[in-house]
């Protein structure tokens, strides 16, 4: 059983290039005008960042994912099961699906044992909320420079990472998953991500 917290936990997901770090800015500003306490946060954090995101620190499969297993635990235990313990809204950039996508359907690592260990991580708390920033990796990828490890692999390997969002989003029978168009204009994303948001916090009141 998932602990049952106050607070309120929506997670960011998508390919590179979708607008994440814009919406969730957006989002976070929108808000913090109203009553309620708003954290924003995000994964990789501090040095695993950047071991992670460096092309140039040579990391196994393995070596990768535990980085972010061992990430996901602190992230939680420090920042997110603490806010949510307080009440707050959560606005989480990048969690577990991003190992889904990434590690088993970019890298090819086991789905169970990530399905274990990053469960184990998040002390089984659930998200409440998944938005996932739907785009063309061939258009995300032209969205900014390639640096870091990841935006650097190939078309294909981001191919894979989006179909692996899509069939997370697909067999998902909760309902707690919102896929928008990350195609269409900043105004019109943000106005879709706000309408699903405040839907939800309107059903938790
Ligand atoms: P970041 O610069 O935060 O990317 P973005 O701004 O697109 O969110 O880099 C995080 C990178 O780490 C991103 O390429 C996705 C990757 N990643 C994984 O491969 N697995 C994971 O579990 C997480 C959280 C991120």
């Amino acid at each position: 059983m998932p602990p049952d917290y106050p607070g309120t936990l929506i997670l960011f997901e998508g390919c590179e290039g979708a607008g994440k770090s814009t919406l969730l800015k957006s989002i976070a500003e929108i808000l913090q005008e109203g009553t309620c306490g708003v954290i924003q946060t995000k994964e990789p954090r501090g040095y695993a960042r950047e071991v992670l995101l460096n092309p140039h620190h040579p990391l196994t499969p393995e070596e990768e994912l535990t980085i972010f297993i061992d990430g996901r635990e602190e992230h939680f235990r420090e920042i997110v099961i603490p806010a949510l313990q307080n009440g707050d809204v959560v606005l989480c950039d990048r969690s577990t699906y991003s190992t889904i996508a990434y590690q088993h359907y970019g890298r090819g690592l086991d789905l169970t044992d990530i399905l274990v260990r990053d469960a184990k991580a998040r002390q089984n708390v659930d998200f409440d909320f998944i938005i996932l920033l739907d785009i063309d990796p061939e258009i995300g990828l032209k969205r900014k420079k390639p640096e870091t490890r990841f935006e650097l692999e190939t078309i294909d390997f981001h191919r894979r990472v989006r179909h692996g969002y899509l069939e997370q989003a697909r067999i998902d029978s909760t309902g707690k998953w919102k896929i928008i168009d990350a195609s269409k204009s900043e105004y019109d994303v943000l106005m879709d991500a706000l309408a699903a948001i405040f839907k939800l916090l309107y059903r938790r009141r």
